[in-house]
């Protein structure tokens, strides 16, 4: 089922291009809980969800790229070059996912392209990651190039790195690619094992409240994150030399290098090694149909990514804060922080008082509305 109305993407690729290509779609997730742990070979509990990125593709015979990003009306052509990097930040992920493809020695030929969505853009719910695996996936399908899905998860994870900046885990590309209709996958970001775990939190809702303060990761605080655990990595493994990751570091070796290291990076990293455990926690938790636990540990996660971690802002906070205060079961920062959304954990009967609630207290306080959003567990990237 597509949720967006895409006759406007077609009705642009044929006026484009003056004939009709093949659609594909791949969405945005939620992470309930295991955040900032993928980059640390930790764990995290993503699943796809109902907003996505959508795509017309179709060869054109040549050795260019014509784009056209439908929401932004701004069209872009490039060729398959390393020196070819388009200017827009758009185009380079798509330029991006090319590259990555050609460097595993599967070139791919020029084509023409249209792209759409429903993600919201900068709201923790990975726009960027749903256009790189739709690409991605569109690509493969079209050049039968037979990458397999996480293979195309990791071509999107390395366009992030080496086009656009962010040097972001696994999760979100994984997610995209991966996700299957109803269930949440628990991914350990070591080894890229995963297991899909049926979500059905019965008498409860799961709830977006999007505090419409956008972030822009590429403005280098998250790299300062993964940058901070890696030297602490680095301090430990002097003592520890099979201590690769902060996933293999627990907090009796952290604090052995305590004096050591930088007092922020130690913080950083005493999340991260906490974040990992609470992870596992609230997914025993969930094997119990425990969700009064999930939503304590969902409250753990907020306290330690905004004091801890440094990744909120006032205006999660304040969510945050008001869903504590009004008995909500879980709530927490999404994603790679600094804005976007809270996740919420909301007993049924509590769902509309709440929402119309943080609305109100919401407007008030900032002057402007924060946006909901239900969560729906969709399927992952695939052809229409
Ligand atoms: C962003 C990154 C992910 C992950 C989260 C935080 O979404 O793209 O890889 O690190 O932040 O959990």
């Amino acid at each position: 089922m597509v949720t967006m109305d895409i006759t406007k993407l077609r009705e642009k690729f044929k006026s484009l291009y003056g004939t009709e290509g093949v659609l594909y779609t791949s969405p945005g997730r939620v992470n309930i809980i295991g955040e900032h742990t993928d980059y640390n070979g930790g764990f995290v509990l993503p699943g796809a969800i109902d907003k996505a990125m959508y795509c017309e593709i179709k060869p054109n015979g040549t050795s260019k790229v014509r784009a056209f990003a439908l929401d932004l009306d701004e069209s872009c052509e490039f060729g398959l070059e390393e020196a070819d990097k388009p200017q827009q930040q758009w185009a380079c992920y798509i330029f991006g996912v090319c590259r990555e493809m050609a460097k595993r020695g599967k070139p791919v030929q020029g084509f023409d392209i249209v792209i759409s969505g429903d993600v919201p853009l900068g709201a923790g719910m990975s726009s960027s990651a749903a256009l790189e695996s739709c690409v991605g996936f569109a690509l493969n399908d079209q050049f039968d190039l037979k990458f397999g899905r996480m293979e195309l998860a990791l071509i999107g994870q390395a366009t992030e790195h080496n086009y656009c900046g962010v040097k972001c885990g696994i999760m979100d590309q994984f997610a995209s690619c991966n996700g299957k209709e109803g269930y949440l996958m628990q991914l350990d970001c070591r080894s890229l094992d995963f297991k899909y775990v049926p979500f059905n939190p019965k008498g409860y809702k799961v709830v977006l409240l999007n505090t419409c303060v956008t972030h822009n990761l590429a403005g280098g605080e998250y790299n300062l994150r993964r940058a901070s655990c890696e030297r602490v990595v680095e301090a430990i493994a002097k003592r520890h030399p099979e201590v690769k990751l902060l996933r293999d570091a627990d907090l009796a070796m952290l604090e052995e290098v305590k004096n050591e290291v930088d007092p922020v990076d130690y913080t950083r990293a005493e999340f991260v090694i906490e974040e990992i455990q609470r992870l596992l926690d609230a997914c025993s938790a969930m094997e119990k149909d425990d969700y009064e636990t999930v939503g304590k540990k969902m409250y753990g996660t907020h306290e330690g990514l905004s004091k801890k971690y440094e990744v909120s802002c006032p205006e999660l906070d304040f969510l945050n804060d008001l869903a504590k205060a009004s008995g909500v079961t879980g709530s927490r920062v999404m994603g790679g922080g600094f804005g976007g959304c809270t996740i919420n954990l909301v007993k049924a009967e509590l769902y509309d008082s709440f929402v119309k609630k943080a609305i109100e207290a919401y407007e008030k306080q900032f002057g402007f509305k924060p946006k909901v959003y239900d969560v729906v567990i969709k399927d992952g990237a695939r052809k229409l």
